[in-house]
């Protein structure tokens, strides 16, 4: 299940089981974290800020229980966005800090946090208007080299963001992380996944179930609701299974990053592999979406 994010890239598996939810009891994330695994999900993505700033330790104890978990997953992470937090009282206002020393201490903190000594991905999460490319491109430099970080990439990030820190960068970065969904699907169509395609980097797809929102009583009409479930129901899938295939045979070759805080749901995600959409069937989804035909 596992592929290139970019040819010389890292390898991460095609569905990568996302952190942001996980702040959990550790017995909990070790659930997870295996549940994951067997169902071929080896990859896990992460930030120095989620759980306000608790998940990555929470995590890092499942690690410190089987260190032999370590070498068979792929850790992302990121940093750059300063939350107003009990744990870092200096912070007077949430901000960015892409500077060097920020990006490197945030590095040394996740290594510790996840009981690590490697981070496969780090991600700026943000773009930061005070961005200096070169401090960037010199903290990646210094974290390759030093091994503490192997690859780098960035988050939410426009293609004109994208392309301008990699003038700077002296190695390829390997994604961009941005929202994709059916629900939200702008960055399929504002030239963001085309500048990933110009470059043959695969975008990461984070909510790629909107957040889950579609599951709750108001969270969709029944139109939709409707012309999913049939869609479903014509590939013997779950309609969560269509929604990540809906991604999954996009040219761009997206990772969705499931959120799922349920063991069963993570298996099922895995299970999205299997289906392959056929185009007219990705319109008509698109369609039950926006209420109308394409132009
Ligand atoms: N780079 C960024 O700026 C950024 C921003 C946001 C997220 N992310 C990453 O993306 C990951 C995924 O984001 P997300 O959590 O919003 O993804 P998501 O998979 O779209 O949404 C997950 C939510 O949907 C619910 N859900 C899923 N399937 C369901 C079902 N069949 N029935 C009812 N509820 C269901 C989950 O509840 P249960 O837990 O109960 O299953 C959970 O609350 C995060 O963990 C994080 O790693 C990155």
């Amino acid at each position: 299940m596992k592929e290139f994010l970019t040819a010389g890239g890292p390898q991460l598996s095609r569905i990568v089981a996302g952190a942001w939810r996980w702040k959990l009891p550790v017995p909990e994330i070790d659930r997870l974290v295996h549940a994951a695994l067997e169902a071929g999900i080896s990859s896990f993505d992460h930030a120095d800020i989620y759980g306000d700033y608790a998940n990555e330790e929470l995590f890092g104890k499942v690690l410190k229980g089987n260190p032999s978990l370590r070498n068979r997953m792929e850790l992302v992470t990121k940093c750059g966005i300063k939350l107003i937090s009990k744990s870092r009282p200096t912070h007077r206002i949430k901000h960015y800090d892409t500077s060097k020393e920020h990006i490197i201490l945030s590095v040394e903190n996740s290594l510790k946090n996840l009981g690590t000594d490697r981070l496969d991905v780090l991600l700026i999460h943000r773009p930061d208007p005070l961005m200096n490319p070169e401090e960037v491109a010199e903290a990646f430099r210094l974290l390759q080299e030093s091994g503490k970080v192997l690859y780098f990439g960035v988050s939410n990030f426009s293609g004109t963001k994208f392309e301008m820190l990699q003038r700077y960068v002296p190695f390829p970065l390997v994604t961009n992380q941005v929202e994709i969904s059916l629900f939200n699907n702008k960055a399929l169509f504002d030239g963001t996944v085309d500048t990933l395609l110009t470059h043959q980097v695969s975008p990461m797809a984070w909510s790629p179930l909107g957040g889950g929102k579609y599951f709750t009583a108001s969270g969709q009409s029944e139109a939709t609701e409707k012309e999913l479930e049939s869609v479903a129901a014509k590939y013997t899938c779950t309609v969560s299974q269509l929604l990540l295939a809906w991604l999954l045979c996009h040219p761009a070759r997206l990772f969705p990053i499931l959120g799922t805080t349920n063991a069963g749901r993570i298996k099922e995600g895995a299970g999205a592999i299997d289906v392959t959409l056929d185009r007219q069937d990705w319109f008509a989804m698109l369609k039950a979406v926006a209420g109308n035909d394409v132009a």
